[in-house]
């Protein structure tokens, strides 16, 4: 069994519970030590609820990866946005490899040193873009590459969210306090956020590849000071057009996130709530729908599924799935299968073209 340790995810934090619980789903990797929080007394709290040893538990994320290095085969980074940079940098120099959480930096400057650094000194580095993971959006993935939308005319993706409607970060509230922060979240709340998943799903899904792109970020809830909600023109290395939206102020939205793509022989639809289906229409044709776990289930989509047919799966799965192919990379040295550092770094500069599109009216940007 591989070991790792925890960089963030202390008590009360969102998303860190999950990517362990994820990892304890697979069963090919053990938490072993951990700086869960900058307070030491929280990451004793929970280290040791967590049942490691009192002297694995560390005040300083240096500290841990500077003791840890060799004992260890990868870290995990589920810190708010800021501290990813510095600790994922402080993996890599120790010679770990690593999985950080999305939005991969604050600056792309920040990103493309990382990635140069991994590179350097060939190891891995992964970012969960979690609905890479889910065995619908693999389906769609593979139903494409076979050809059966035939071009791909316009790709609409939307991510709204309706927890930030209300000024929660002036309430005390840990999550949305540091992403309005734009020293901890970065230039952008909800963009880095949610559209940060967009951004990443849909040439991971199609194959397309963002060339130039026209944003408007708003923000709808008064008081905040960054973007709440935004809509993005796209094109790509194709003739296909896109639309994008993300939202994290529309109201009564949960976890909305929708892709919708339109070739000239069939169109596909899924819907992250409803993620064991896919409606796919050949053109001319009545819509059908796929179902996760039946027979039309490609190849490279039938890993990613676990339970029978019925029995839905969702978000928990789809880290575990992810995972399971950087687990797999990192004991076999199989082609990476899962969102690497390339992938972040592609993100964060989505998110600058976006704000620098959005600064200047709505102006096109090209993207290098
Ligand atoms: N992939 C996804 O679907 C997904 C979902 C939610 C959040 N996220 C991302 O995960 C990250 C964490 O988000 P969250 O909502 O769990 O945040 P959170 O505030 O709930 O948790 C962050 C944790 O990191 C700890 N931390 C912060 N700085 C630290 C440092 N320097 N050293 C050690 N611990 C430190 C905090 O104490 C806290 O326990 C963010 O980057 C967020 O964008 C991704």
């Amino acid at each position: 069994m591989l070991k790792y340790a925890m960089i963030g995810g202390g008590p009360g934090a969102f998303v860190g519970g999950v990517h362990r619980r994820a990892l304890a789903l697979n069963g090919t990797a053990k938490l072993v030590a951990g700086c869960f929080s900058r307070d030491l007394e929280k990451t004793r709290a929970i280290g040791l609820e967590l049942g490691l040893d009192e002297d694995r538990l560390y005040a300083t994320p240096e500290e841990m990866t500077r003791l840890e290095a060799g004992d260890i085969d990868f870290a995990v980074v589920v810190t708010s946005n800021e501290a990813h940079y510095p600790n994922v940098k402080t993996c890599l120099e120790y010679g770990i490899h690593v999985m950080c959480d999305k939005p991969f930096t604050i600056t792309s400057a920040q990103a493309e040193e990382l990635v140069a650094l991994a590179s350097e000194k060939e190891l891995i580095l992964a970012v969960t873009y979690t609905y890479a993971g889910y065995p619908m959006v693999r389906q769609a993935r593979e139903m494409i590459e076979r050809g059966d939308l035939g071009d791909i005319r316009f790709v609409n993706c939307e991510y709204p969210q309706g927890w930030l409607a209300e000024m929660l970060e002036t309430t005390g509230h840990t999550q949305a306090s540091w992403r309005a922060d734009p020293e901890r979240g970065g230039a952008t709340l909800s963009l880095g956020d949610v559209g940060s998943h967009v951004e990443h799903l849909v040439p991971f899904v199609t194959g397309l590849n963002l060339t130039r792109l026209a944003a408007r970020l708003d923000t709808l809830v008064e008081g905040r000071t960054l973007d709440d909600n935004g809509v993005i023109l796209t094109e790509y290395d194709t003739s296909a057009r896109g639309m994008y939206w993300y939202s994290q102020a529309a109201t009564g939205c949960v976890n909305g996130l929708k892709l919708r793509i339109f070739g000239d022989k069939g169109g596909l639809e899924w819907f992250q709530e409803d993620p064991d289906h896919l409606r796919y229409t050949p053109i001319g044709h009545p819509p059908q729908i796929i179902v996760r776990g039946m027979p039309e289930m490609l190849p490279g989509a039938i890993p990613y599924s676990h339970t029978p047919p019925g029995h839905p799966e969702g978000w928990l799965q789809a880290f575990a799935n992810i995972y399971s192919a950087f687990c797999a990379t990192i004991e076999h040295g199989v082609t990476p299968d899962f969102p690497t550092g390339e992938d972040g770094l592609r993100g964060v500069r989505f998110i600058e073209a976006c704000v620098e599109s959005s600064r200047n009216g709505t102006t096109w940007i090209d993207l290098a």
